[in-house]
């Protein structure tokens, strides 16, 4: 069985190397692919996710984004959608990846993931290929694909942001928040993948002090980790972002003169003017990496009912990387202050010039 599981892996990275290398000879460059993550739940993933794609659609760059948050369809919650179908219709053959997309705002293609993806951890080789080949469609109509991915440090969390090309790591000034945020680029770092990581520092309380706390949690990570990590810019806490999310808007549309649009313009300046090419064969290049991470040939097994979020080792993806040391033990978000040594912990805590808790 094991053996039966081994060369269908590696019959799906042959195929996958196909399409890829496809994608790298029609176009020198594949899209873009960017996961917005977080070591700590709740800090503005899935609104960051939804405003910066349509900054960069409103910017003439045409956009996509994966809601892969394995819990709840997060952006389709906040636009007030209730699609039909996800992924997982697709990866049944039941639909066409152009049949589950729901059009956004301003032409933004909405990919409604969620629960689908889960599902894609108990896919047959064929499910896979027929995934592979319809993400591949989407290749030559976006530049860049933003990924909004759950929380903390599970498997199925970090095979998202490891995949990516970048990887926007969002915190909050909280101290609970940075040490989880440290958490998570350790568990991305102990992945070895070449992903590069921003940070985000949302709902900061004044510009220059927030940008302060993105610099310590950075310099933290460049002083005790392998990889960098570049500051991309400060979110102001504003009201305005609260408003919209009842009034289910994004606040970029809603709230046009709100500092926190001013903020995600800024953040979608930095991504066009400052980050490389892409190299990595662009969505399918993704798609491949994420599904080479879950086990592959398990069409028979029962697909997991339920959200992922708290998932218990045996689920399907709790295999997708190894346990390669103490980040990946235990429950996410929690384990993740275990992580940061005292001194780690000690590095994070506000300074009078930064932001304190709120
Ligand atoms: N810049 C901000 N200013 C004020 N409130 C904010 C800001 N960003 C986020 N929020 C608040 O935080 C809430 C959670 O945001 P969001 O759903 O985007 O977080 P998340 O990280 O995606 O959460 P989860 O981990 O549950 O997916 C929003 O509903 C909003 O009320
Ligand atoms: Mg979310």
């Amino acid at each position: 069985m094991a053996e039966q599981a081994d060369s269908l892996r590696r019959w799906v990275h042959a195929k996958a190397d196909d399409v890829t290398s496809e994608v790298l000879a029609g176009r020198l460059r594949g899209p873009h692919v960017l996961a917005i993550t977080s070591g700590k739940g709740g800090v503005g993933k899935s609104n960051l996710a939804l405003n910066l794609a349509l900054a960069l659609q409103i910017r003439g760059v045409a956009t996509a984004v994966l809601d892969a948050d394995l819990g709840l369809a997060n952006i389709n919650i906040i636009l007030g959608q209730e699609p039909d179908y996800t992924v997982f219709d697709v990866m049944q053959g039941d639909r066409h990846l152009a049949d589950v997309v729901v059009p956004g705002p301003h032409g933004l293609t909405i990919i409604p993931g969620a629960s689908g993806l889960a599902e894609a951890a108990a896919a047959n080789l064929d499910q896979v290929a027929t995934l592979l080949a319809e993400f591949q469609s989407l290749e030559s109509q976006v530049e860049w694909l933003v990924v909004d991915t759950g929380a903390g440090i599970a498997p199925a969390v970090l095979a998202f942001v490891a995949a990516a090309d970048e990887a926007l790591v969002v915190t909050t000034p909280e101290p609970t928040a940075l040490a989880d945020a440290y958490g998570l680029i350790r568990a991305v770092d102990e992945t070895d993948s070449p992903v590069r990581l921003h940070l985000v520092v949302n709902r900061a309380g004044d510009a220059l002090r927030g940008q302060r706390t993105g610099e310590r949690l950075a310099g933290l990570v460049a002083k005790a980790l392998s990889r960098s990590v570049a500051v991309a810019g400060v979110v102001l806490e504003d009201a305005a972002v609260a408003r919209a999310v009842v009034r289910q808007e994004p606040f970029y549309l809603g709230a046009p003169k709100s500092l926190a649009r001013q903020d995600v313009d800024r953040l979608a300046d930095y991504l066009l003017d400052r980050v490389p090419a892409p190299r990595r064969g662009g969505i399918a290049g993704f798609v491949r990496r994420v599904l080479a991470s879950v086990p592959i040939g398990r069409g028979d097994a029962a697909p997991p009912t339920g959200s992922l979020k708290n998932q218990e080792p045996g689920l399907p993806m709790a295999n997708a990387y190894p346990s390669t040391g103490p980040a990946y033990a235990g429950e996410q978000g929690a384990s993740i202050q275990g992580t940061a040594t005292g001194e780690d912990r000690a590095a994070l805590r506000p300074r009078e010039t930064e932001e304190g808790p709120r």
